[in-house]
């Protein structure tokens, strides 16, 4: 259905309380994919004298009210929303309406995925499935009953227990469904037809019997192990970790192949995007793994951080997901740490990998939208459609804002707030506020400067500069911290922004490469080896004292495992960052300084590029390159994530006017380079790094494997005939997905000779399993364009023509991703091509994808947001474009808040 809303702005400061309580619903689905029919029965109570009471309804058609038994008419509908008059202190009403769940193509409220029937609720999708008071601080108990055809929906589900089941007239069966627990409508959700189960039985810490299953299409059956394990992986960590245990009898999920995320926490019924459950060796990689298990463990905290205790409005949103963000990465990494000690190390290494990935992420895509037209703070304060502030910051910075808190209080202060928390909140719809007073108060902390991180956003800027006093010893800490206005801070009367709270830790390293005792001025003797030192005004210093004296100045190791989301302007040298590289004991901090020495080089390299010169390898980069390769006291994961050159997009970040086509040839020049230099290095770890024995994607060996594709990747990169001999060989040998699409990918972005024939064999070997054509379009999406003899062959042209593959299709948002998001937010040198023949393609299927799911349109609308970074040939594309999508008159307002957001920045 195509829509033409106006914008209208919500602000966090207008929030009132609900006029009304709905204490409980009852739900009776007559499911029928071209007419459902809903019957809601609601108990309801006032809260404020003479309020109308208002109801949410959206694509829904009116048959018939009663109040308390009795046809009811004091009501009136518009634009979708109900209004009731004169309604007594207390009653019961009911509610008839009918949808369309064939028709829904937004993927929200209640829709049909391959024949079957699910629904999608977060964040306003259940006013698309009745009317309701369809906000977050509304919580009732439901009970839910569903009518079907039993042959067509012999799988009945909703929330909680299932309490009743027989069979009706007419061929027609019935199941009813009881959630005890009070929840707001956002985590209901039914689903029904054609699927099976595996299921479990498991006992809890207290010894309660739980029961449970994943759900999917029969011919994925013996795809869900993994997501299995992943679950009782998570349940038990929860337990040892919070203290929290499973309350439900029965906790299920269920995996569906149209969906606009990844998953979703609804209440004992998870329903996940088929990407984030289904694995097999054979189908899936070890990222494909180590994702299921991160997203499983994700939904299954929500249950406590997120459905226990829940948001009071949606600019809360960051209080379920921050948290609960926070809670899988620690998840992932003691299951990470876990398997590296079981292996006889400590688990460090296998820790900073996580980390270093998570930062990654955070750098590559919440610091440009911190940077953009789009930046808000981690608690908004106003927006337009709620469903485009699922962002980076609300999850991604928003899990470093709870991680800093655990940072400030320690892991068992952290603990207690959280145990606090649970004590005060439980049952309740609560505010970042009063989770932020839960860890002072629990800690007897003044955490008010803290709560800067929740109002004000923008990425703060650190400035270090240092002395030395070699006849005293004293090493002192100048810092600095700026965070102009950013987005929607830099409108007319917003206030001026004041110094956040960072928590700031530091090592300071000696002449051997160990760390020094730290004692700080005042102190009455040195204690550790790193300190988390509170900087909190906007510049700063800090004295070390009873150092070793003489010439030779510490090294500081600045904001270790990178303790604050921030970026750290510090001028080290090449050699004191080669230093660090070879000896920080702090892991993350390894990785960081090796990353500073390539983009310093990377972006030299790239003014080459753009002057004209002649490019030139530095021979220092080689050498810590090798190093790092052939340190074997380093494990494989932990390698390759060092030897993994600075994304193109994470370039772009970094210069003050983006420009892509250089980028690409300064960063290929890079590793056609370094793929030469370290050949017989490269071919060494490529063999040192085999994995023996049947697949198993645990992280020991799925490091070893990153490793030696890495290692392949850049073999291949020499064009060398017996490299893509090897290539062709992994491709074809290979027992499972991880190393055969490496393989692929390898030929396929260096144009290998074997490069189609690969293409068309993965295709027809996978063509029956969605997800494995999916990652064959991203493949080609993201593939190189202007290597050797196919210079100038345009990416483009192979996404149009895939556009007509009749495997391609815009209505599956994994499909529409694989190949569209894939080639306009992960290939930029091809993306933004100076004949703009990207961007006339974004505005098309932003356009095209808009009449269809808006939500899915205003993330791809997002790939323009950083237009005003760009060289003035690009910029002007790109305003084009946006103007061209702007000038449309049936936009939704997913897509009119992203558009116009970007362009308004233009006159800031
Ligand atoms: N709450 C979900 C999560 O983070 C994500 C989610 C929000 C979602 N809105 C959605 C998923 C809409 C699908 C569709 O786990
Ligand atoms: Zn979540």
């Amino acid at each position: 259905m195509l829509r033409t809303d106006t914008a209208v702005t919500v602000y966090r400061k207008d929030y009132t309380p609900p006029a009304f309580a709905i204490e409980s619903v009852e739900l009776a689905f007559d499911l029928d994919p071209r007419r459902t029919v809903v019957t809601s029965t609601m108990r309801f109570t006032r809260r404020q004298a003479d309020a109308p009471l208002t109801l949410a309804g959206e694509a829904l058609e009116l048959v018939g009210i009663r109040l308390d038994g009795q046809p009811f008419d004091a009501y009136r509908l518009d634009d979708g929303d109900l209004t009731l008059t004169g309604l007594p202190a207390s009653g019961t009403l009911e509610i008839v309406s009918a949808c369309n769940p064939a028709a829904n193509t937004t993927l929200s409220g209640l829709y049909v995925s391959n024949g079957n029937f699910f629904t999608q609720c977060e964040a306003e999708g259940f006013r698309r499935i009745t009317w309701f008071l369809d906000r977050p601080d509304v919580m009732a108990v439901y009970r839910v009953t569903l009518r079907a055809d039993k042959t067509a929906y012999p799988v009945l589900l909703s929330n909680g227990n299932l309490v009743a089941e027989r069979d009706l007239d007419g061929g027609r069966h019935e199941a009813v469904w009881e959630d005890p627990f009070p929840k707001p409508s956002y985590l209901f959700a039914i689903v029904a037809g054609k699927l099976q189960c595996i299921e479990e039985r498991i006992t809890t810490g207290s010894g309660k019997e739980k029961l449970l299953q994943v759900w999917v299409e029969p011919q994925d059956l013996d795809k869900t192990r993994h997501a299995m394990d992943s679950l009782i992986h998570a349940i038990r960590w929860d337990e040892q970790r919070f203290g929290l245990e499973l309350d439900l009898d029965r906790f299920m999920i269920v995996a569906v192949g149209d969906f606009n995320m990844g998953a979703m926490e609804n209440k004992g019924l998870n329903i996940f995007n088929t990407k984030y459950v289904l694995a097999n060796a054979a189908t899936a990689t070890d990222a494909d793994f180590f994702n299921i298990e991160s997203v499983v463990g994700h939904e299954y905290f929500h249950n406590w951080t997120g459905n226990r205790v829940t948001c009071r409005d949606w600019f809360q949103l960051s209080l379920k997901e921050g948290l609960t963000v926070f809670r899988d990465q620690e998840f992932s990494a003691d299951m990470m740490a876990a398997a590296e000690i079981d292996d006889a190390g400590d688990g460090s290494s296998a820790r900073a990998v996580k980390r270093i990935e998570d930062v990654r992420v955070l750098r590559q895509v919440q610091f440009p939208e911190d940077a953009g037209p789009m930046a808000h703070p981690v608690r908004p304060d106003s927006y337009e459609e709620i469903n485009n502030f699922y962002t980076v910051t609300v999850y991604e910075k928003g899990a470093e804002v709870v991680r800093m808190y655990q940072t400030l209080l320690g892991r068992d202060g952290f603990r207690k707030g959280m145990d606090l928390y649970f004590q005060r909140h439980d049952g309740q719809a609560v505010t970042c506020d009063d989770f932020r007073a839960a860890m002072a108060d629990a800690n007897g902390r003044d955490l008010t400067q803290f709560g800067r991180w929740y109002s004000q956003a923008g990425t703060p800027v650190v400035t270090v500069h240092t002395e030395w006093d070699a006849t005293s010893g004293t090493f002192t800490l100048k810092l600095a911290q700026q965070c102009p206005k950013v987005g929607i801070e830099t409108r007319p009367g917003t206030p001026d922004k004041q110094p956040f709270h960072i928590p700031f830790a530091i090592g300071l390293l000696g002449a051997d490469g160990k760390d020094l005792p730290l004692q700080l001025d005042g102190e009455a003797m040195p204690s550790g080896t790193t300190r988390v030192l509170d900087f909190t005004e906007a510049s700063q210093s800090f004295r070390f004292v009873g150092l070793p004296k003489g010439p030779r100045a510490p090294l500081p190791s600045l904001l270790r495992d990178f303790s604050a989301p921030v970026i750290v302007d510090a001028d080290y040298s090449d050699e004191e960052l080669t230093f660090l590289l070879a000896h920080d004991s702090d892991p993350f901090n390894r990785w960081e300084a090796g990353q500073r020495l390539a983009t310093r080089a990377l972006l030299k390299l790239v003014g080459d590029v753009q002057a004209g010169r002649e490019l030139e390898l530095d021979r220092g980069l080689i050498g810590a390159f090798r190093s790092v390769l052939t340190d074997t006291s380093l494990s494989p994961a932990f390698r390759e994530q060092a030897l993994m050159l600075p994304a193109e997009g994470y370039l772009a970040e970094r210069m003050s006017v983006a420009d892509p086509a250089a980028i690409h040839r300064a960063r290929q020049f890079m590793r056609a380079g370094l793929a030469r230099a370290l050949q017989t290095d490269w071919l060494a770890a490529y063999e040192e790094n085999a994995t023996t024995g049947p697949y198993t994607p645990d992280p020991i060996s799925a490091g070893k494997r990153a490793l030696r594709n890495l290692a392949l990747g850049y073999l291949v990169e020499t064009q060398a005939e017996a490299m893509y001999a090897l290539a062709g060989q992994q491709y074809q040998q290979a027992d499972n997905m991880t190393d055969r699409f490496a393989a692929l990918a390898a030929l396929v972005n260096n144009f290998a000779p074997g490069r189609e024939a690969a293409l068309a064999d993965f295709y027809q070997r996978f063509e029956q399993d969605p997800l494995v054509v999916d990652k064959w379009f991203s493949l080609q999406g993201m593939q190189r364009g202007d290597v050797g003899p196919h210079a100038g062959k345009r990416t483009i042209d192979t996404v149009r023509a895939l556009m007509q593959h009749p495997a391609f299709t815009l209505r599956n948002p994994n499909r529409a991703r694989a190949l569209i998001f894939s080639f306009c937010s992960g290939n930029p040198a091809q993306f933004h091509l100076e004949d703009g023949s990207g961007y006339a393609f974004w505005a098309e299927q932003v356009l095209a994808l808009d009449a269809i799911n808006p939500q899915v349109a205003a993330r791809l609308a997002r790939a323009l947001d950083r237009w005003q970074k760009y060289t003035p040939p690009l910029r002007e594309g790109m305003r084009a474009a946006l103007e061209r999508v702007a000038a449309s008159d049936k936009l939704s307002r997913d897509v009119r808040e992203i558009v116009g957001k970007a362009l308004s920045a233009a006159s800031a």
